[in-house]
Parts: structure tokens; C-alpha cells; sequence
């Protein structure tokens, strides 16, 4: 139920259509048939072998297509950085190129986001609470509002023998119907978020990189701490727990639905950001269902369209 499987067939045929973006926004895990999405396996070995220098990475590697940059680990020599950039690049090209396929409705209308590499085992890591992977949360970036948005990541592993392991828990439309209000949806409508637009704002105009986030990006970040932090969620009976195999490629919506990582190492996922509109279905985006429920618009553009009906 959670799963909608994709045939490399379907792939080659072009004929998956419309139907793997309707599964990935009503919050189901789209599966594809293993792929490599590496040129070839001296660099899965390299990246595999970037390990030895653990003490060295950050919380991930980051790759930013944009400024075609590597952030998040220190390489030995220029020669290593050189080609962990070329790597990086590869699977960012490859990422894109397979999610452009599989979600043709998208294409082109994608915002593209950051690639990362996961190195560490995540089974036991000991991380802040906000920056823990082990607990069930929706996602939300601090730097990057998506502005209503949808975080769309494809992931694959190269892992060559172990599962990585995640909890899931969904659809979107239950978990707000049963805690957005706890969680303060109706308190980012009024002076905090506008202030905070204006700070930005101004900020920009004195060269200080200041997230612009609107109202929806300031209650995605706190619904993320809220989940995390709440027991009665994190011991919720209708979480399920799922494997994905060596080799395996899966995506999601990560803040459709929400997801821990209980085990696994060698991670890799791409970033793309949906603008709603862009989505099969938009009512059932999480900006549309939040604004359902709070009774007010959580982005500006949408406040205008919305007074302009
Ligand atoms: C996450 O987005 O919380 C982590 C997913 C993963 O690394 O498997
Ligand atoms: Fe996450």
C-alpha cells in the first residue's frame, strides 16, 4: 500500500504517464528497478573508500548542481576533490535525467535542489535532536523555503550488501488533521511571518543571506521539530517499517510523507523542489491541505490568487 512499483519496461515504453506523480503525492514510495546510476564502479569504490576519511565528512555530503559545488567533506588532495566533484556531478546528471522519466508531468517545471551523499551508518548516531534521521518527520530545509513547494528526492544506495531501513507513517491529510493545530498552524499567519519576510527582505538589500520563508515554510520547519519531538507520534501503532536493498532507487515526497532512517549506510539522493501548481493533484499538496485547515493562505502568491477568485 505504501509501494507503487515501476517496470523498467515502463520506462523504456514511455508509458508511465501521469500515474507515478499521482502516487508520489498522495505520499506512496515509487520503486524502481534497480539501476545504476554511477558511470561505473570505480566510482562507487571511490565513494565507498571516502569512509577512511569519516572523521574528516560533515553531517552529509552536499552536491549543489547550481554552482556545480561539494560542501560537507574534506578531501585529502586536490586530485580527490576533483573527483569527487566529477562524481557527484554524474549522479546529480543521471538523478535528473531518470526523475525527468519517471515524472514527465514535472519536467521542466522542477525547481532542481541539492544532490548528497550519506556516508555514515545511521543506526545509533548521535545527532542533536532537530538533525536526528532516526526519529519520523516531514522535511523542511532552514536555508532553502520551497514556498509551498513539494520536496521531491530520489534516493538509491550503494551499500553492496546491507538494507537501509526507514519507518513511514502517512498519508499528509491525517497527520495535519491531527496535529497541525498543536503544532501552531494558526499562529504563523499574522506579524511573525510577515516580519520575518520583512527582515529578509531586508537583509537582501544589505547582502546578508537571510531565508525569505513565508508562512507555510515557518510552520513546515516547526512541524518538523513538533514530529520529532512528540512521543505519542514517534510511537504512532500505523508507522511501518520498509527496506530498500543494495542497488535498490526509490523516491518520495519527504514532506508528504512522513519517514526515519532506522539503519543503513552509503546513501545518495537528488533534490527537486515542485512548485504546487506544477503537481497531478494540487489539492492535495500539503500547502493546499494546511490552508484548508487553518482557513488562510500560507504563501503570497496563492493569498493573491485566492483574493482574486
Ligand atoms: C531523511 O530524509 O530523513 C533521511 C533519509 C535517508 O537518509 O535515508
Ligand atoms: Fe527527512
Amino acid at each position: 500500500m505504501d509501494i507503487f512499483a515501476i517496470t523498467k519496461e515502463q520506462i523504456d515504453s514511455n508509458s508511465i504517464g501521469a500515474s507515478a506523480c499521482e502516487a508520489l503525492e498522495a505520499g506512496k514510495i515509487v520503486a524502481l528497478p534497480d539501476h545504476s546510476l554511477f558511470d561505473k564502479q570505480a566510482d562507487i569504490d571511490f565513494l565507498l573508500g571516502l569512509q577512511n576519511n569519516a572523521s574528516a565528512l560533515h553531517k552529509n555530503v552536499a552536491y549543489k548542481p547550481a554552482a556545480h559545488k561539494v560542501t560537507g567533506a574534506t578531501t585529502k588532495t586536490p586530485q580527490e576533490a576533483e573527483q569527487l566533484l566529477q562524481v557527484m556531478s554524474d549522479f546529480s546528471k543521471r538523478a535528473l535525467t531518470l526523475l525527468a522519466r519517471v515524472c514527465q508531468p514535472y519536467a521542466g517545471k522542477w525547481k532542481t535542489d541539492y544532490a548528497s551523499y550519506r556516508p555514515f551508518e545511521e543506526q545509533g548516531r548521535d545527532l542533536p535532536l532537530k538533525q536526528r534521521n532516526d526519529l519520523m518527520h516531514v522535511d523542511a530545509f532552514p536555508s532553502r523555503p520551497t514556498k509551498g513547494g513539494g520536496i521531491l528526492r530520489l534516493f538509491t544506495q550503494i551499500n553492496p550488501s546491507k538494507d537501509r531501513v526507514w519507518r513511514v507513517s502517512g498519508p499528509f491529510d491525517a497527520l495535519a488533521d491531527k496535529y497541525a493545530l498543536q503544532a501552531g498552524l494558526k499562529e504563523v499567519k499574522g506579524g511573525s511571518a510577515a516580519m520575518k519576510r520583512a527582515a529578509a527582505k531586508l537583509g537582501r538589500a544589505l547582502g546578508i543571506n537571510v531565508p525569505d520563508r513565508t508562512a507555510y515554510d515557518q510552520f513546515m520547519l516547526g512541524f518538523h521539530d513538533f514530529l520529532k519531538g512528540s512521543e505519542e507520534f514517534q510511537h504512532a501503532p500505523q508507522a511501518r517499517q520498509m527496506s530498500f536493498r543494495p542497488n535498490q532507487v526509490w523516491m518520495c515526497y519527504t514532506d508528504v510523507l512522513a519517514h526515519s532512517v532506522l539503519s543503513g549506510q552509503y546513501a545518495l539522493e537528488q533534490t527537486v523542489i515542485v512548485p504546487p501548481e506544477a503537481k497531478v493533484n494540487p489539492d492535495i499538496a500539503p500547502v493546499s491541505v494546511l490552508e484548508r485547515i487553518a482557513g488562510f493562505p500560507l504563501t503570497p502568491s496563492r493569498g493573491r490568487s485566492l483574493q482574486t477568485v
